[in-house]
């Protein structure tokens, strides 16, 4: 499998890629401060969080798992392995530590899978998967993949296209990509309540010159507010305040914060370790764009994607959608 693996690199990128601790390398890093900076951030949060116990590390993977299932309209398990089982090439960009990667590998075991991320996160992913041979890792920008024309079944960018330079860019070349008929799976942040939107590009911009140990203890303030909120379990009846994008209804206080005002994530079930990686995740990244459901969908008409209805829910916009 080993010479059938170089083989298909080869015949699928257009350049001969150099490998490093069992990574194809094509490009390091941005040139763009602010996608650098993205990467940097990544970088940090992926290393902090595989130092974290593998019982717990597990916590997340089954949440996320469940969660994709929902986002890109999978009924369960099966009904994924069923779909990705006629895939011969699938991208899963921006993979992160590679664990959804290493799920597609492991679901369809006939299937190829190229993991691609450009933080360093994927040494790690590369390390922890180490023994999968239909799985390869790949250090790039997503939205100039080096890959051939038509060439790719499926592409999976989950929760990552917001965080890249360019995302218009980055959908065309999925497009660019994808055989004509097959289907990206695709999620956006969604623009929340006009006091969190405020709130978030101008605490984002002044993250920029915060060292990384400043964003860390920012971010379990952060999640210490979100958790004694949430202690109170207090529910409030809320007006509508549509000139602010409030929505009205019965609502927990902590969630109406969330939501309206400042990201303050706080999962029960999760734990303090994953909450504060979730907010850290939030403000770190300079590049991280939000879509109405109208500016998603011409995002996706304006690279030659179907539209179709989706997924939204108040933290984003997400579905499949077939390249035409
Ligand atoms: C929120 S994480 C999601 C990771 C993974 N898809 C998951 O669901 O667990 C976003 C990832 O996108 C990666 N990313 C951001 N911009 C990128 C780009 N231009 N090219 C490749 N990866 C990028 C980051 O390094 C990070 O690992």
């Amino acid at each position: 499998m080993q010479n059938n693996k170089e083989q298909i690199v080869k015949d699928l990128f257009y350049n001969n890629l150099k490998i490093r601790d069992n990574v194809f390398i094509i490009s390091e890093n941005s040139n763009f401060l602010n996608q650098k900076q993205t990467n940097n951030a990544f970088s940090e949060k992926w290393i902090e969080y595989n130092k974290q116990e593998i019982d717990q590390q597990k916590k997340l993977f089954k949440f996320q798992k469940e969660w994709y299932l929902k986002l890109y309209g999978f009924s369960n398990e099966k009904n994924l392995q069923e779909y990705l089982s006629n895939k011969k090439i699938i991208l899963d960009a921006g993979c992160g530590l590679g664990y959804k990667a290493k799920w597609f590998a492991d679901l369809s075991p006939e299937s190829f899978i190229v993991a691609m991320d450009y933080s360093d996160s994927i040494f790690l992913a590369a390390k922890n998967y180490a023994n999968k041979n239909n799985l390869i890792f790949v250090k790039n920008d997503i939205s100039n993949t080096q890959i051939k024309s038509n060439s790719i079944d499926y592409v999976s960018c989950d929760q990552v296209l917001h965080h890249t330079e360019d995302p218009q860019m980055t959908a065309i070349e999925f497009s660019r990509i994808l055989k004509i008929g097959a289907e990206l799976a695709v999620y956006v942040y969604a623009k929340k309540a006009l006091p969190r939107e405020l709130i978030d590009d101008y605490f984002r911009e002044k993250c920029k010159s915060i060292s990384k140990d400043e964003m860390w203890k920012f971010s379990q303030q952060l999640t210490e507010l979100g958790k004694r909120l949430s202690k109170l379990k207090v529910n409030i009846d809320v007006p509508e305040i549509p000139l602010l994008n409030i929505k009205s209804g019965k609502i927990d206080i902590q969630r109406f914060i969330y939501w309206n005002f400042l990201k303050c994530y706080w999962n029960d079930e999760l734990g303090e370790e994953i909450s504060k990686s979730t907010n850290y995740d939030w403000y770190s990244p300079s590049n991280a764009y939000r879509y109405s459901k109208d500016e998603f969908k011409q995002l996706l008409k304006k690279a030659n994607f179907m539209t179709r209805p989706h997924h939204s829910e108040e933290a984003c916009h997400a579905g499949r959608f077939t390249r035409i």
